[in-house]
């Protein structure tokens, strides 16, 4: 495809980018080809994810979050820009996505489903076994091994996509707002379970998210991007050490002033993308 340069994935020592950076953007741009002509959907991106860090990517709706989870999966493709993703030392799976809402298939059962990845690289059965009865046990959902997504609620198969992805032991982490068809309180839960998997496994992961909360109650690093053209509006560390639980941080008077401080990035970018969505129904 013209202009298409392929995600470079370099082993860590070959790279520019030191042992510490999973992946490296530089002034990476999405130009979507339409009908109406050029839509830009990403203008030079440029960031640095440390391995083993809990990215958040948050911006208003239509801003390019998706577009960048995608290209970084592969699924996409960049227009312009260089993109670096350090290879995985021991040929485990480069990175699994986490879709919002349904990505199970709904014909195999909650293990099926959960040992999909492993069986589809022909893992031993004991290790599959090993591993997708770990962290369906993390999840809760053991004793619904054999239940198939339809007979679980929205919340269950949330668990499951993240036992499955967590089974499959990918080097990154992929999430594209998981968790935001879920009702508040298994919104909690969903984050507890994921903080506790997280801290024993450290993967990289890159989560976006709508709400500010989530990114400040995750992540190590937030990104605010703008409003279409996506760029980037701010980045900033979260100072709030781990292990956290999601409630008695959410307490803390330091919590909300971070929280607002995001927003303060955020609010003009929202009303942007506002008057941009008001723009184009008018
Ligand atoms: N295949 C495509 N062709 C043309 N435009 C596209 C295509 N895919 C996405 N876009 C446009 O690119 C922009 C960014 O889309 P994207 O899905 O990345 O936004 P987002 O930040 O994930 O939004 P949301 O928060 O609502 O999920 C949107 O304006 C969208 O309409
Ligand atoms: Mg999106």
């Amino acid at each position: 495809m013209a202009g298409y340069e392929a995600p470079a994935v370099v082993a860590p020592d070959q790279s520019i980018m030191g042992p510490d950076v999973k992946i490296r953007l530089k002034n990476v741009s999405k130009v979507f080809e339409t009908r109406k002509g050029p839509f830009v959907a990403l203008d030079s991106i440029t960031l640095d994810i440390p391995t083993g860090c809990f990215f958040m990517l948050v911006g208003p709706s239509g801003c390019g979050k998706t577009t960048l989870l995608r290209i970084l999966a592969g699924l996409e493709t960049h227009t312009s820009g260089t993109i670096e993703i350090a290879k995985p030392a021991d040929g485990r799976p480069g990175n699994s996505m986490i879709f919002q809402g349904d990505s199970l298939f709904p014909w195999m059962t909650v293990w099926e489903n959960a040992s999909y990845g492993l069986a589809m690289r022909r893992k031993p059965a004991a290790e599959i076994k090993e591993k997708v009865s770990h962290f369906l046990n993390r999840t809760g959902l053991l004793r619904f091994a054999d239940y198939y997504p339809h007979q679980l609620s929205g919340g269950m198969r949330q668990r499951v996509s993240i036992a499955r992805a967590f089974s499959n032991d990918p080097d990154i982490l992929l999430m594209d707002e998981p968790f935001s068809a879920l009702d508040e309180q298994n919104k909690v839960m969903l984050q507890e379970e994921l903080l506790k998997i997280w801290e024993e496994t450290r993967k990289t992961v890159l989560f976006i998210t709508h709400s500010v909360d989530e990114a400040v109650t995750l992540g190590d690093r937030i990104m605010v991007m703008t409003a279409h053209p996506g760029r980037e509006k701010a980045t900033l560390d979260v100072p709030f050490e781990r292990p956290r639980q999601v409630l008695e941080l959410r307490a803390r008077p330091e919590y909300g002033e971070f929280v607002f401080n995001i927003w303060s990035y955020l609010r003009d970018e929202v009303q942007r993308a506002r008057a941009q969505d008001e723009g184009r129904t008018s």
